[in-house]
């Protein structure tokens, strides 16, 4: 098997997880790494045994190397889209970080780029390279649930804003020019995009959105300077064309204690979505240690409501085990339960178009639902996704001060 060599761009608290998941990948190799703060690339070189040649501070200069096989975009929100599309322009395929981007017409720049040049492209959405996925989806096209008519897509922290209550997370996340926006455009992706995903991406018809950023910010966990002014709520509930709805709830601060879990509904039946999977599953945790941000690593399970054999049921889908022993019977299988494992998959030729999970379709299908919600909120009225497709606007980054002068970005 030819060694799959890869790139980084960004080489802050993100690439640690891809890092850890791509030295549990055989036949792939991180060579080079990148990142506009030098003693921050340094330091990552030396914890990853990179050596300096290989390490850069302008990412263009990498990408003028000749034994790069591939692309990591690790870098912040608002600019997967200049980087990727500097990436795939440059003749690599590209491996882009959730959101794909903060709004539709950005999260569109990417996907039509990655047509128009041929590269591989895939999108970061550890939810829904999934077991819990998958069995849902496949309960879903079995008809257990019967004909599915409303869902909810939900994500609830009592407190924790990234780079504010939770300090050791990049500050870029509360940033309206990088980070953007809120919960939504963080963990909210995972839960929209999964439940897009196991409902077969049903096209968008109408959404109505509101967004707060009213809990309390004490202005002493901000360093002088800085400012925290993305939302902290996002509450909207869509239509499809199908007739399915979905009512969408992501907040990372808010005080209450829980506010449920996803689910969704059919006339025959019902599955609740227990421990989404935003962490990247086992691949992830490094050996003897915790997941990145604390903790253990998730465990996504379902539970069934409906009846069996006339018999009112409810039941819980053990997945992490069937998905272990399903891998064990069809090795094949192990290739879907894994972001960076399907995107390495897909670049040897072990998957291709009609049999990976498409992430950049549904990335962008995502950001179009989750746009509509701040076109609704900015309009104060219900919107169609033609309409946001039509009028969401561009706002990723053209120009970019770094510690060492300015990156023009041509997309
Ligand atoms: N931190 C997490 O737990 C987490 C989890 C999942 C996804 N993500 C996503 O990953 C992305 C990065 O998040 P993070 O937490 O790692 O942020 P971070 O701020 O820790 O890291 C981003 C790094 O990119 C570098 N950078 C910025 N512009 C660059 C450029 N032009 N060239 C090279 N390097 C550049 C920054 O200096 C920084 O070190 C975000 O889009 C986020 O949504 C983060």
């Amino acid at each position: 098997m030819k060694e799959l060599r890869i790139g980084i761009i960004g080489t802050g608290m993100i690439s640690n997880r891809h890092m850890t998941v791509w030295s549990n990948i055989p036949g792939t190799k991180v060579v080079a790494g990148c990142d506009i703060d030098e003693a921050k690339v340094k330091a990552w070189g030396e914890r990853y045994g990179i050596p300096e040649e290989n390490l850069y501070v302008d990412f263009r200069e990498m990408l003028k190397r000749d034994d790069l096989d591939a692309i990591d975009v690790c870098v912040h929100n608002n600019l997967h889209t200049p980087v990727s599309v500097a990436v795939m322009k440059a003749g690599y395929p590209c491996y882009c970080e959730k959101p794909m981007a903060a709004s539709y017409a950005d999260a569109k720049i990417i996907y039509d780029c990655a047509k128009a040049t041929g590269q591989k492209l895939a999108v970061q959405i550890s939810s829904i390279y999934n077991l819990q996925t998958r069995y849902a989806k496949k309960m879903i096209e079995e008809g257990k649930l019967g004909k599915i008519y409303h869902a909810r897509s939900v994500g609830h922290r009592r407190e924790g804003r990234p780079g504010f209550d939770m300090p050791m997370f990049s500050r870029d996340f509360i940033k309206k020019d990088i980070g953007v926006h809120g919960p939504l455009c963080d963990l909210g992706i995972y839960h929209l995009a999964q439940m897009l995903y196991i409902m077969g991406m049903p096209e968008l018809d109408t959404v109505y959105g509101v967004s707060y950023a009213d809990y309390y910010q004490d202005p002493r966990l901000l360093p002088d300077g800085l400012t925290y002014d993305v939302e902290d709520l996002s509450v909207g509930i869509a239509k499809f064309k199908n007739g399915v709805s979905l009512d969408i709830y992501e907040d990372w601060a808010m005080h209450m204690d829980e506010v449920g879990t996803s689910f969704i509904a059919g006339s025959m039946g019902g599955i609740k979505l227990i421990d989404v999977d935003t962490t990247g599953g086992d691949l992830a945790v490094p050996k003897g240690g915790r997941i990145m941000g604390g903790g253990e690593a998730q465990k996504p399970t379902l539970e069934f409501f409906g009846y069996e054999d006339g018999l009112k049921t409810s039941k819980i889908i053990n997945c992490q085990e069937n998905g272990r022993k399903e891998a064990q019977l069809d090795p094949r299988m192990a290739l879907y339960n894994d972001n960076q494992v399907h995107w390495a998959a897909y670049l040897r030729g072990d998957l291709d178009d009609s049999t990976r999970i498409d992430s950049p379709f549904i990335a962008m299908e995502t950001a179009l639902l989750s746009d509509a919600i701040f076109v609704s909120q900015a309009l104060n009225r219900s919107v169609t996704g033609d309409e946001v497709r039509e009028m969401s606007k561009s706002i990723a980054l053209h120009k970019q001060e770094t510690p060492w002068g300015v990156i023009e970005y041509d997309f």
